[in-house]
């Protein structure tokens, strides 16, 4: 998403100044070109020569230098320039921003650019709280400008709360992840993702679940941020860090999971379900421990779930249904009987028994099977590849 794109990195003057430095080598490793626009207050903290150095291009610092790469700076700037990013952003460029005040280069190539803009605000608490700064955010999000949250932690004031200038890194995925919903391949749909295992309490510490780890929907709700999904992943208890960008809810029981599909169901444009449901619970989930009582065997008795997916089969209207079928032994009619019962568009069907695939691993080795018949066979992938190819083809499917 960045490769070629051409970014004016507005840097304000704040202590976070040192962490655009890095954010500056990011955004040229990921392929983008950038011109550094500082402010006087944020040569203070960092020189322009490391911006020149680090961003292999001249910086801009003042309207009245007498020598210009361009003859108009801040109009050839704007006109430049893909993206502006203002980073770290003090609550006075925001005020400036907010209020059409051209009073140096940076305020000035920020009212010339009819761009896209993003601001990462830096600042002490207090200062972020206080309601011009929160009027003046306002006022440029009504403007269609984008403003990445601040972090929360200590700052360099001294105090602890909301203001920290968020990592290089999640700046760069912000923007990523921004470029993605304006011109990924899946911009603008609704994706719910389902993964991991759900798990039924037998008593307040075990429960009734299964292997899955959660490595393959997680990896479908990774690719189809990266592809400008808004996605919606529900979670079974898993031990993998999220992906970013993605709303995250976690459950447990699968009763928690279907509801928490049911409601988001009617606005959902794709449904993805890699999640290992849990097709039985406990008839009655003990109060407290169960202890051994001598050596008689202990009998659970397990009352049937609901079927989320072949509800969603029964509900759907405009959705695209996906699911998964983790097989040990009669792949292709189990998973064509699936299609069926549950109404599907496609299953993915995995032998769990084969090497690579199938739980824990990051590999698997998928079959696509289409409620027309048709199956395709794909050699053992990461598992980043089994969700890409699949959007691919739930592309088609639309
Ligand atoms: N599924 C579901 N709700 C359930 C069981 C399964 O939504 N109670 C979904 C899974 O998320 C998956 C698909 O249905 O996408 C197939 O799940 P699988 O466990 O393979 O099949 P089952 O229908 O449970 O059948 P069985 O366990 O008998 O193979």
């Amino acid at each position: 998403m960045l490769r070629g794109k051409k970014i004016v990195l507005g840097v304000t003057g704040g202590i976070a100044v040192y962490k655009s430095v890095d954010l500056v080598s990011r955004l040229r490793k990921q392929g983008a070109e950038v011109r550094v626009v500082m402010s006087e207050a944020a040569t203070k903290f960092v020189t322009p020569l490391t911006f020149q150095e680090i961003s292999g291009n001249a910086v801009a610092v003042s309207m009245w230098n007498e020598k210009h790469e361009f003859r108009v700076e801040h109009i050839a700037l704007a006109e430049w320039a893909d993206l502006l990013l203002v980073a770290p952003a003090t609550a006075n460029i925001i005020a400036k921003a907010a209020n059409g005040i051209a009073d140096n280069l940076l305020s000035t190539v920020l009212l010339a650019a009819p761009k896209p803009m993003i601001f990462c605000p830096a600042m002490n608490t207090n200062m972020l709280l206080h309601p011009a700064t929160q009027e003046n955010l306002n006022k440029l999000r009504k403007f269609g400008y984008i403003i990445m949250e601040p972090g929360s932690g200590p700052l360099a004031c001294g105090t602890t709360g909301a203001g920290r200038l968020p990592e290089p890194a999640e700046i760069v995925e912000f923007v990523r992840y921004y470029l993605a919903t304006q011109e990924g391949d899946l911009r603008g749909k609704n994706i719910l993702v389902t993964a991991a295992g759900t798990r039924e309490p037998i008593d307040p510490v075990r429960f009734v679940g299964n292997r899955s780890s959660g490595k393959m929907g997680y990896a479908v709700a990774q690719a189809a941020a990266e592809r400008g999904a808004k996605v919606t992943l529900i979670s079974g208890p898993s031990a993998i860090t999220p992906p970013p960008n993605v709303e995250v809810i976690n459950v447990e029981t699968t009763f928690e999971m279907m509801e928490a599909v049911l409601q988001r169901f009617t606005d959902t444009d794709i449904v993805i379900k890699a999640a290992a449901v849990a097709d039985y619970r406990c008839h009655e989930i003990a109060k407290q421990k169960i202890k051994k009582t001598g050596d008689d065997a202990l009998v659970l008795v397990l009352d049937k779930n609901p079927d989320i997916l072949k509800r969603l089969g029964e509900l759907k209207t405009k959705q695209v249904l996906v699911g998964f079928a983790a097989e040990t032994q009669n792949l292709l009619e189990n998973a064509a009987q699936k299609i069926k019962k549950k109404n599907l568009d496609m299953i993915v069907a995995n032998d769990v028994t084969l090497p690579g695939a199938g739980f824990n691993y990051d590999t698997n080795v998928v079959k696509f099977i289409f409620p027309d018949g048709k199956i395709t066979t794909f050699e053992k992938m990461s598992k980043l590849a089994v969700a890409n190819t699949l959007l691919d083809e739930i592309k088609t499917l639309i």
